[in-house]
């Protein structure tokens, strides 16, 4: 495993949509837990491949609850969503960037794991918000698009440590 370069806004990779990932291999697998490493060294709640310019729609995400292994979502579709949140939101692309956002409370996906399985996941509050922001990354969307007017808080690189 190991930590893979982040790209950063201003990089037009994260415009572009990802390709659907048609065989579950041994290199996505180790994509994958690349990512999860570089998410958790970055301590992201998130990670879409684009971000780390692989343009495959691979995504992993780990809310650091007790016991839970992090989500690793290939190929996502989203079944459905219900309500929305107002939440605060930031991106491991946009280091220094936080704005308010209106995402689903609740989110349904159809995916495969990284054993090619289908699965299933129903997530709401935080992990709803994830999942939104990770998917609109695997189609060349980020946050900064969607952010509620007058939320865009930017920390000065000094403030950060
Ligand atoms: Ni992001």
């Amino acid at each position: 495993m190991a930590i893979r370069n982040l790209r950063y806004e201003g990089d037009e990779i994260l415009k572009k949509q990802s390709k659907i990932v048609e065989e579950i291999n041994d290199k996505i697998r180790e994509l994958a837990l690349d990512m999860i490493d570089t998410m958790h060294k970055y301590d992201g709640v998130g990670l879409a491949a684009v971000q780390v310019g692989i343009l495959k729609q691979v995504i992993v995400i780990d809310l650091y609850e007790e016991g839970k292994k992090p989500y690793i979502i290939i190929n996502p579709k989203i079944i459905k969503t219900e309500g929305t949140q107002t939440v605060e939101e930031g991106c491991l692309s946009f280091p220094n960037k936080f704005a308010k956002i209106e995402r689903p409370e609740k989110i349904e996906i159809e995916a495969l794991d990284e054993n090619g399985e289908k699965i299933k996941i129903i997530g709401e509050g935080l992990l709803a918000q994830a999942i939104a922001h990770e998917i609109d990354h695997l189609n060349g969307e980020v946050f900064i698009q969607k952010i509620i007017p007058g939320t865009l808080e930017v920390i000065k690189p000094e403030e950060t440590k």
